[in-house]
């Protein structure tokens, strides 16, 4: 988890209540519990999935990134700099921010598989997750800049 091993209590719960309940992760959201919303997305092994609909069991030992663990930090667990996603994101105007766990991690997992995205596989990467407040032309544009940042950085 985040790079750190944890010894998990209720490994046959949902990932998700795992993550938040146990693990005090509270950077995943709970939208829908039906796997339909994709606010509770994280990262295993690099790919997207959403912790609602998968037990911490089905995990196994494959690494887990939540949007805690995108920052570095440095030894005393301060966070030193963010992921170029995260910054873009902070430096985008949006509304409630509930669906961005799920919008920032499959835009980390889109970059870290094609760090040059066109419009196209932008829309195709953010299209899986829904955003109730409609910011889906400023998620776009944020995760066309967070791609401007990290190439940069
Ligand atoms: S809470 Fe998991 S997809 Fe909506
Ligand atoms: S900003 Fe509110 S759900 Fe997306």
């Amino acid at each position: 988890m985040n790079g750190r091993s944890h010894p998990i209590e209720h490994a046959d719960e949902p990932l998700l209540w795992v993550l938040r309940d146990e693990l005090g992760l509270t950077g995943t959201h709970y939208g829908c519990g039906i796997g339909a919303c994709g606010c509770c997305t994280v990262l295993v092994a690099g790919e997207p999935v959403r912790s609602c609909q998968v037990t911490a069991a089905s995990v196994g030992e494959r690494p887990v990134t939540t949007m805690e663990g995108l920052a570095e930090r440095g030894p005393d667990g301060q966070v030193t700099a963010l992921h170029p996603v995260q910054q873009a994101f902070l430096e985008t105007p949006l509304q409630c921010g509930w669906c961005l766990p799920g919008h920032i991690l499959c835009a980390v997992a889109l970059l870290n598989r094609n760090p040059a995205p066109d419009e196209a596989a932008i829309a195709e990467a953010a299209q899986p997750n829904l955003c109730r407040c409609g910011g889906y032309n400023t998620i776009k544009a944020a995760v066309a800049r967070a791609a401007e940042l990290a190439r940069s950085s």
